[in-house]
């Protein structure tokens, strides 16, 4: 065994991927070596500005300093125990999600996949202890759940499920945020509703305003469970902590993920006490909670916290669609922009979002497009209202080499 074979016999990236790794990405040609706040350098010495952060995950950006030496000096000290002792960062960590959300106790798990597949598991126990056996969970058409078979299962896209059907029975989907629908879909099989504040894979789609209170309150009159999938919207990135916050429409059962540990893979799931139904033995995991991931997260959420995180992504967000607005406003093909905070979505009026996005790679911006209609920004919360003008003037270019509106103009 050798290291750095396939560099060593000249074959590029893409050669050793298509020999190496299996076939499920639709991978950038660029290769990424360092990173730095919300800039990213490709091994050929090519500077990019990130505003995708690995999906909603690098809220600090790349490189943090205390990201960085919290995990420097827990992996120095103790890395893994399993969960059959206690350790101080699971404990702290805890604490701090509790404090950031609603009254609730935490179970942590390793993604967003395995958060969401664990809050299935309680809403199920749930429905079995206190509800007589029912086990349906509502969720949304265009919802996006994660990839494991349960997870899949509560996920609406075809596209996704068909080619691993059968999936676990015991999911509905209805239209997002059709509340006669939902009302509908209520009976005495259902256990629990299931959906994300704003779904995100699916083109970065918000509630109306008032819906998720209205949806709260029906949870309430027939007795079923929210769970609220705030592994995109989470963290601080729409301009508060979690998105249910802007209507106070607290969940039974939240799920956490991506940008928790700023890059470091975590996940948790937050109950409050009267969904908070596991007892010993019901679920585990070897690595969920592990010294390592909670030292990052602490630190991840302390530094959200102390450096007005959530603020800046209330102020900076707005100021970043309206300088997308006003992009439209100049001939870009531009049909609206959706979302809150630092998690935005901008609809095209032509189907060119695959190349747009490749031609602001060439122009030294990283942008994630949802299919051909769609662009998806989803930035460190750490971006300054400079960054975003040097955002928005890359993007004004790459439209201009698709759309030739004259950006510069
Ligand atoms: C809302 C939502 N839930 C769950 C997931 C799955 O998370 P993971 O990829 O960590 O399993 C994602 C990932 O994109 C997501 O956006």
């Amino acid at each position: 065994m050798s290291t750095h074979a396939g560099a060593a016999a000249g074959r590029t990236p893409v050669e050793r991927a298509k020999a190496a790794l299996m076939d499920t990405y639709q991978r950038q040609p660029i290769t990424l070596r360092s990173g730095h706040g919300v800039w990213v350098t490709t091994d050929d010495g090519r500077e990019l500005l990130d505003v995708v952060a690995g999906i909603a995950v690098n809220v600090l950006g790349h490189n943090h300093p205390a990201l960085r030496d919290a995990i420097a000096g827990q992996a120095a000290t103790l890395m893994h125990t399993s969960n059959l002792y206690y350790t101080e960062p699971q404990l702290e960590l805890a604490e701090l999600l509790v404090a950031s959300a609603f009254p609730s106790r935490v179970f942590f798990c390793n993604s967003g996949a395995e958060a969401n597949e664990g809050a299935i598991k309680l809403a199920r126990k749930w429905g079995k202890v206190h509800r007589d056996g029912a086990h349906v969970i509502v969720c949304a058409q265009g919802a996006f759940h994660g990839r494991t078979m349960g997870a899949l299962a509560a996920t609406a896209n075809p596209r996704y499920r068909k080619p691993f059907e059968p999936l676990p029975k015991g999911f509905v989907h209805i239209p997002y945020g059709d509340l006669e629908a939902l009302e509908q879909s209520i009976d005495s099989a259902t256990c629990a509703v299931m959906l994300e504040p704003i779904e995100g894979e699916s083109g970065v789609i918000p509630l109306e305003p008032g819906r998720l209170a209205a949806i709260r309150r029906l949870c309430d009159e027939r007795n079923v469970l929210l769970i609220l999938d705030e592994i995109q919207t989470g963290m601080g990135r729409t301009g508060r902590w979690w998105a249910y916050q802007h209507e106070d429409a607290a969940p039974d059962i939240m799920t956490v993920a991506k940008a928790l540990g700023g890059g470091v893979p975590i996940g948790a799931i937050l109950a409050a006490p009267r969904a908070d139904v596991f007892e010993p033995g019901d679920h585990g995991s070897t690595f969920g909670g592990g010294p390592l991931a909670c030292a990052a997260a602490v630190a991840v959420m302390q530094a959200v916290e102390s450096e007005g995180l959530v603020e800046n992504a209330a102020e900076v967000g707005d100021y970043l669609a309206e300088s997308l607005s006003a992009l439209a406003d100049r001939g870009a093909p531009i049909a609206g922009v959706r979302g809150r905070g630092l998690m935005l979505g901008i609809g095209l009026s032509r189907d060119v979002a695959r190349d747009v996005a490749a031609a602001a790679l060439d122009e030294g911006l990283i942008v994630n497009a949802i299919g051909e209609r769609t662009l998806r920004l989803v930035p460190p919360l750490v971006i300054t209202r400079d960054e975003v003008d040097e955002a928005v003037l890359r993007l004004g270019r790459a439209f201009d080499a698709v759309a030739g509106y004259g950006a510069d103009a």
